[in-house]
């Protein structure tokens, strides 16, 4: 199965645009003739998957506390749109089943970061895992990915046919060609600030390289150069309009 990565991934959604981690954020993607969407998943103490990112509920809801201990009959009611901007109150928490219909619906591409509240690294990948093998059919767009790699382990043993992104801090780990003779990894998801001599050093795996959170077009262009294949962008509009054009 090969991978059909595109240039750019919607971060969030399109979260320049929407409420980052919600229904709307990915239908602005779609909208915006983005082609794949990166998308948070975590649990909630009830275990259901929803789509977030913090830990916690204050940034991005009207909500408070620690998601690990809110049950999605909490959370569902909860304002996930109007702290962005009013036009988007009303919007909630989306459970991973819901943007996956989007998904669906609008016939995008999907790396699922699993983004695991603090102690729930197992259960998170299992739970989010199981949902997406019930209905994802088309293996060359969907990219599994996490910084936790219990998580990556896990989808390592549930799903070991599909994509897994070995997702990197700024900071590059010492063991990295173990991890990616672990993890056998189908891309390298890197931080933007990255030193250059560390991506340098990413380019000798030979594996795509997709880095995190790019915005500004001219840096795009910088790490096209250098080697770089694709983009987290919260604005991918305006990245995939300014990428040099391929030959
Ligand atoms: O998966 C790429 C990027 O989303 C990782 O960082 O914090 O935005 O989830 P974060
Ligand atoms: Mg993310």
């Amino acid at each position: 199965m090969s991978l059909r990565l595109p240039r750019v991934i919607g971060h969030r959604g399109a979260k320049a645009y929407a409420p980052e981690n919600t229904l709307e954020s990915i239908h602005t993607a779609a909208d915006l003739g983005i082609k794949w969407v990166e998308l948070d998943v975590k649990l909630t103490k009830d275990d259901v998957p929803i789509i977030f990112h913090d830990d916690t509920l204050e940034r991005t809801t009207n909500g408070s506390g620690p998601v690990a201990e809110m049950l999605y009959d909490d959370l569902k009611h909860l304002e996930a749109g109007s702290w962005y901007a009013d036009s988007f109150a009303g919007v909630k928490i989306p459970t991973l089943e819901e943007a996956l219909d989007v998904i669906y619906a609008r016939d995008l591409g999907f790396n699922m970061e699993i983004k695991p509240c603090p102690g729930r690294e197992k259960e998170t990948a299992e739970v989010a895992l199981d949902l997406l093998a019930a209905s994802w059919d088309a293996h060359e767009q969907l990219l599994i990915s996490s910084f936790s790699h219990v998580s990556l382990e896990v989808a390592c043993d549930m799903a070991g046919d599909w994509a897994r992104g070995l997702l990197l801090e700024k900071e590059m780990p010492e063991n990295l060609s173990d991890l990616v003779e672990f993890f056998t990894p189908k891309t390298i998801n890197f931080d933007a600030e990255t030193e250059a001599s560390a991506v340098e050093m990413l380019l000798d795996f030979e594996l795509p390289l997709l880095c995190y959170t790019v915005n500004d077009p001219m840096l795009a262009r910088r790490l096209v150069n250098l080697g770089v294949d694709g983009f987290f962008s919260d604005c991918p509009d305006v990245i995939k309009e300014n990428l040099p054009r391929m030959h």
